[in-house]
């Protein structure tokens, strides 16, 4: 795998990306295993959106990660598995071990009638089967769709639904801190509005009781255990369907982001090795959910193509107490460790004593994502956990990118305080104003819009390609639009500012307005609802809901039945952090929401609230104002 060794070397690989793409992505990709090589690098179309990398290239990714890594690692660890109680024992799983386990229930997996194409559920806990679903799907070139295992059985139903998937993967249960958590009674209550389920595949974790239906659903242990170790891996065409993540956007129901086979393992690797900078010892460990696009990128695929030894966390940061991400680091002698914002803030909060018993002495390197880190954080993670020596990356991008886009690269890009910094080699960005005028020089701020496509941009979004062209390529012709504000400082370094759409980002969630209110009308009594995000210590933004009600119940019954609801229907990542009853919401003559006033009462910012005699109903603004739930 290239790797940039320096400041100089990054220039000169960023220029040679700009000039002559295809021989720079070319020149990577030599260094996969294909069954048949490309006939052309790159063909593109931003305005049909049609994106084609390796075109008539065949591969299979785990022949990438197992067949071409066995010979010199086959006894290296690929997993670490560190469950929820420090008491139950870690599990280092090596790659010849996970390539067998990964045969095993891939042939389980064909037994059950999957192949190549179709679609496979996987709403898993944190556990290593959970990466070994993932990748039998991709050795049998099935098309897997992890849903986070907190969503509830009503967001499950409608991703299954939507990619008409044909099997689910899923535990019995799952531990999370002290409490245990039911999974598979979710699944059963989702398939009671699915009709393309034919099997269910349960692996046993918490021992729970739970139904199994006869000829549906059947334990991962039975599935597996006369199933022989190898499995031929099925050729895909570089352009087939790897995976589709599901993700909120600023309208309606969340979108099938899909990513295809080449691109992705080229550009998960690529940038794993380059901004992370592993060497071959080393022990990384990266705390997303394999729910989320960081855990599929950079806690399975990225890392397991390079090599790399994973740690997998089960757990949370506050069990058994706030020391625990600490002593994780400490137990395993972390060398990279990438976490979130909110995170480093939740545990900020807690001060010194945590770590009065930690000598972090292994890390080498840190990382963020999923948000803005405000400077605060930054310099708190910097100076306490990096203890001032290790580079910090603020690695910027999103599901629909497959992997990093704008970050320092560890030790050799200057750290900025809560600067993404620069594009990595083969990114383009550009800054443009409303109209679309790209924004040149230093000192400017817009939109962040990339003109130029990467190995793993998005290639459509599943069974609606106009959304994914209406999303990503309208708003500004000839360009993938991020929905990200971004600023380009007097040095030339990025600054994601956060979305200048009608996404809120919680906790690191994506999470779009409209998908809550839809959810908070369900409640019967709800007429109409607003949903803004604002700002919040620790989350980052929280959930601010505006409701009008039709309703006798006192306001404190409606607002706990609210939560409820949404919890019901999202799950409990979107629950609203506040909620104000009004009587109405401000609306312009043609009946839109002004959100902008919203979001400015939400934000205890009154001062100026702009213009607001365009409103059919000004009268309203008081009446928020005076009601606002600060
Ligand atoms: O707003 C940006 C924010 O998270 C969004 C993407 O969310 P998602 O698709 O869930 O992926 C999260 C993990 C990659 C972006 O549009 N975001 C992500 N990373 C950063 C960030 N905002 C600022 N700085 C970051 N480092």
């Amino acid at each position: 795998m290239q790797r940039i060794k320096s400041l100089s070397d990054y220039f000169k690989k960023y220029e040679l990306s700009e000039k002559d793409p295809e021989s720079f992505w070319s020149e990577i990709a030599e260094s996969f295993t294909w069954k048949k090589k490309w006939d052309k690098v790159l063909d593109w179309d931003f305005e049909k959106v049609n994106i084609n990398w390796f075109q008539n290239a065949k591969l299979n990714i785990t022949e990438n990660i197992f067949e071409r890594n066995l010979k010199e690692r086959g006894d290296k660890t690929a997993i670490i598995w560190e469950p929820n109680d420090p008491s139950e024992s870690p599990i280092h799983i090596t790659y010849k071990e996970l390539y067998e386990e990964t045969c095993r229930f891939s042939n389980a997996l064909r037994a059950k009638g999957i192949k190549k194409g179709d679609r496979v559920i996987i709403y898993m806990p944190m556990v290593p089967e959970a990466a070994i679903a993932m990748l039998a799907c991709a050795r049998v070139g099935a098309v897997h769709s992890v849903v986070f295992a907190g969503f509830s059985s009503t967001s499950l139903a409608d991703r299954i639904n939507d990619c008409q998937a044909k099997m689910v993967l899923t535990s019995d249960g799952n531990f999370r801190g002290s409490k245990t958590i039911p999974v598979k009674p979710v699944v059963d209550e989702a398939l009671e509005k699915c009709s393309t389920i034919e099997s269910v595949i349960v692996l046993e974790r918490t021992k729970q009781n739970v139904e199994m239906i006869n000829g549906r659903d059947h334990w991962w242990h039975d599935c597996i255990s006369e199933e022989p170790k190898v499995c031929e891996s099925e050729v895909l065409d570089s352009e087939d369907m790897l995976f589709i993540l599901y993700t909120s956007g600023s309208t309606g129901k969340p979108k099938g982001v899909v990513h295809s086979s080449a691109g992705y393992m080229i550009y998960s690797a690529y940038t794993f090795q380059n901004v992370f900078q592993y060497d071959e010892n080393d022990i990384y460990w990266c705390t997303a959910d394999v729910g989320w696009i960081t855990g599929h990128s950079y806690i399975v695929y990225g890392p397991l193509l390079c090599g790399a030894t994973t740690v997998m966390f089960e757990g949370v940061p506050t069990f058994p107490n706030v020391s625990r991400f600490w002593d994780i680091v400490d137990k395993f002698k972390i060398n990279q460790f990438y976490t979130a914002p909110t995170a480093i803030r939740a545990l900020q909060a807690h001060g010194l004593e945590p770590l009065k018993n930690n000598s972090l002495d292994s890390l080498k390197v840190i990382g963020s994502v999923g948000e803005p880190i405000n400077e605060e954080a930054w310099h708190w993670y910097h100076d306490n956990i990096g203890k001032g020596n290790c580079p910090l990356v603020d690695t910027w991008w999103q599901t629909e990118t497959g992997g990093i886009m704008i970050s320092a690269l560890a030790g050799i890009t200057p750290n900025k305080p809560a600067h993404a910094s620069l594009p990595l080699p083969g990114i383009l960005p550009v800054i443009v104003d409303s109209e679309g005028n790209e924004l040149l020089g230093n000192n400017v701020q817009g939109n962040l819009c990339i003109k130029f496509p990467w190995p793993s941009i998005v290639r459509t979004t599943y069974g609606d390609h106009q959304r994914c062209i209406n999303t990503y390529f309208s708003n500004y012709k000839g360009m993938y639009f991020t929905g990200d504000g971004v600023k380009r400082d007097h040095d030339g370094y990025l600054r994601i500012l956060g979305r200048v759409d009608d996404v809120i980002n919680v906790s690191g969630h994506r999470m779009g307005t409209a998908e809550v209110e839809n959810a908070i009308n369900e409640h019967e009594e709800v007429i109409e609802s607003a949903v803004v995000g604002y700002p919040h210590d620790i989350k980052g933004e929280g959930i601010y809901a505006y409701v009008i009600i039709n309703s006798k119940s006192s306001d404190d019954t409606i607002k706990a039945e609210i939560v409820n609801v949404v919890r019901r229907v999202i799950g409990p990542i979107a629950k609203p952090d506040k909620i104000q009853i009004v009587s109405g919401l401000p609306k312009t003559r043609s009946g839109k929401i002004m959100r902008r006033i919203l979001r400015k009462v939400a934000s205890n910012d009154f001062g100026n609230l702009g213009d607001t005699s365009t409103l059919l109903n000004p009268d309203v603004v008081e009446e928020i104002i005076n009601g606002a739930s600060l």
